[in-house]
């Protein structure tokens, strides 16, 4: 475990000030991460939808880097530094770098689906595991999560058929999950 902090939020002790810290700090890479991601797909968008999808994506942004701040702030709140340094990030991350430059809105959105899969799985997995430790930190990870599903319904939204079947379902990957909704889409064109 981390140094314990030299004092935290009352009622919890240092041990679990540390370890809840340390559970937000991993959140705190993934959502950094996120808002980095989105802001490159609001930039290679190309071809039909270009204005709808660049433009949805620029809210998203915004509310991410809100969450950022307020994951930091809690982090610091508990006694401990937050790591918001492009090198920390990348250390600590047990993910990929986003696999696409300049694709179709439809690939990037395809692509998007499973990052937004793999953000909120673990955002959860993290409330999980704050609940019996310090309810203020699942409160914020739970407050969150009503945004980022929402967001990701936003996307799935573009791979869903009239008949409610999501071109990426059951796909593991952006590369996948892209070609997938390209196929879907040029078949309904
Ligand atoms: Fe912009």
């Amino acid at each position: 475990m981390a140094t314990l902090p030299k004092y935290t939020v009352p009622s919890l002790t240092p041990e679990d000030g540390a370890k809840v810290a340390g559970i937000l700090q991993q959140r705190l890479h993934a959502l950094n991460d996120l808002q980095l991601t989105l802001k490159h797909i609001h930039w290679n968008v190309v071809g039909p939808h270009f204005i709808a999808v660049h433009e949805m994506i620029d809210p998203q942004v915004e509310t991410v880097r809100a969450m950022v701040d307020a994951i930091a702030e809690r982090i610091a709140t508990l006694g401990v530094a937050p790591a918001g340094t492009p090198g920390a990030l990348v250390a600590a991350r047990t993910w990929e770098d986003y696999s696409l430059g300049r694709a179709s809105t439809i690939a990037h959105l395809g692509a998007l689906d499973t990052v937004y899969v793999g953000v909120i799985t673990d955002h959860r997995e993290a409330a999980t595991a704050t609940a019996d430790l310090d309810d203020v930190t699942n409160d914020l990870l739970v407050g969150h999560l009503h945004e980022l599903e929402l967001f990701h319904w936003f996307v799935r939204a573009h791979l869903e058929s009239v008949g409610g079947e999501l071109s990426t379902a059951g796909v593991d990957g952006e590369k996948d999950s892209a070609e997938l909704a390209e196929a879907q889409a040029l078949d309904e064109a």
